[in-house]
């Protein structure tokens, strides 16, 4: 059995940690993988994994059962469709399914066609009659290009003069053809938290939620980032509100479906917790960076075993199982992140760290360079631990992150306060 995963950051070494452990034991290929799957399975460079034809062609060449999507640009390039194409199995929404994520307005249109909840919004290809509608609307409201950004393409204008500065710079070409079209949303308030469901377009089966910390520095300030550390379950979610967001990821799927769309592999459902109810923010068409360092510990079913039930259409056969315990991850990033940031910093302390009970350490930014492990990226180390309770995880992770070093590494130190604030859940 012989898998290929495509990919390099946190999320993929946890993606690749959790298949390492399926009973099928399969062999794991990671293009281009980091420092942390070096260790648990084949990394490969020099694949252009957003190049369809290239990733195809890989995959027969190694004889791979199965192909499994982590990032976002590989799902909207097609790859997903050229290796199914070529007879092999894929985890991951064609290019079509990943319209959900690739645009914006896309998206839009689905929810609003569907009667899903969301927040109002309008899309703008000139600048004349998006500066008309901000007239309309007025500040705070949120202005997103509509196309892949790399995670910047969202601006929350408090100000009208800060959503005219952030309209025109999209549509001026700031983000490239990503901001050809601009969004105009609705500023919503309340709680975030991330629902993602494995679903084969048929069957959708939830998992659990988790809560994202996007600003840089405590207390929710500094830019926005990646994300800074994450937890699960998210308290602040009561039993009827998980039932209507895993209502609303359901149909979608079945929306998509009836618009001729089969959306096979993870979708990510971005929520904020109204006075009204939970409403849709945004979808991705893969598992989230870091929500899936804290949900993929929590999964006692087999990742495996799951991704081909998916692939093949037989997700109805599957249940899932999750743990009870409660999990938090703190990112160790680069001195400088999301700016510039230096790289090849020695790191120390890993192995001391994974040696406290429950915690396990995902490289999201890391290569090994004459046997040494060494920063090379924004966000570097996913430190995370499970535990019976929130208080324990924490302390634990915080405990594995002071045993761990590089030179200008920063964390946030309030991960999962808020979960200690909301009660266990
Ligand atoms: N954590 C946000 C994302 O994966 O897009």
């Amino acid at each position: 059995m012989r898998i290929l995963v495509l990919g390099g950051g946190g999320r993929e070494h946890a993606i690749v940690h959790k298949l390492a452990q399926s009973p099928m034991a399969p062999e794991i290929l990671v293009a281009p993988g980091n420092g942390g799957t070096a260790s648990i399975a084949v990394n490969v460079s020099g694949l252009r994994i957003e190049s369809p034809g290239d990733v195809a062609a890989f995959a027969l060449d190694n004889a791979i059962d199965l192909v499994v999507i982590g990032p976002e640009g590989p799902l909207v390039a097609g790859v997903a469709d050229a290796v199914e194409a070529v007879g092999i199995r894929v985890f991951g929404p064609s290019a079509s399914a990943a319209r959900m994520e690739g645009s914006k307005e896309f998206a839009k249109d689905v929810m609003r066609r569907h009667g899903l909840p969301a927040g109002a919004s309008e899309a703008f290809t000139e600048v004349a009659p998006a500066l008309a509608y901000l007239d309309r609307v007025g500040a705070p409201v949120v202005i997103k290009a509509d196309g892949l950004a790399a995670g910047k393409g969202v601006t929350v204008a408090v100000t009208a003069e800060e959503a005219e500065a952030a309209v025109r710079e999209c549509l001026d070409g700031r983000f490239g053809e990503a901001g050809a079209t601009v969004l105009i949303e609705e500023y919503l308030v309340g709680p975030e938290c991330s629902l993602l469901a494995f679903t084969d377009g048929v069957t959708v089966l939830p998992m659990v939620p988790a809560q994202d910390h996007k600003r840089a520095f405590d207390g929710d300030t500094g830019p926005n980032t990646g994300g800074m550390g994450v937890y699960s379950p998210v308290p602040v979610v009561d039993a009827a509100t998980l039932v209507e967001m895993e209502r609303l990821l359901e149909r979608t799927v079945e929306g998509l479906r009836s618009d001729g769309i089969l959306y096979r592999g993870v979708l990510y459902g971005g929520f904020i917790l109204t006075d009204q109810g939970p409403k849709l923010l945004e979808f991705n068409a893969r598992f989230g960076d870091p929500e899936t360092q804290v949900i993929l510990p929590r999964m006692e079913t087999d990742l495996l075993e799951v991704m081909f039930a998916v692939a093949e259409g037989r997700l109805a056969d599957v249940v899932l199982s999750w743990r009870e315990e409660r999990a938090v991850s703190v990112v160790i990033a680069s001195g400088g992140y999301p700016g510039d940031y230096g790289s090849g910093k020695r790191i120390t302390g890993v192995e001391a760290a994974e040696a406290l009970p429950g915690v396990t350490v995902y490289h999201a930014g890391t290569t090994r360079t004459d046997g040494e492990l060494v920063s090379a990226g924004g966000r570097v180390l996913n430190v995370t631990a499970i535990a019976p309770t929130f208080a324990t995880a924490r302390d634990r992770a915080y405990e594995a992150v002071r045993l761990i070093s590089f030179e200008g590494s920063f964390s946030r130190s309030d991960i999962a306060v808020r979960a200690l604030a909301d009660g266990e859940g």
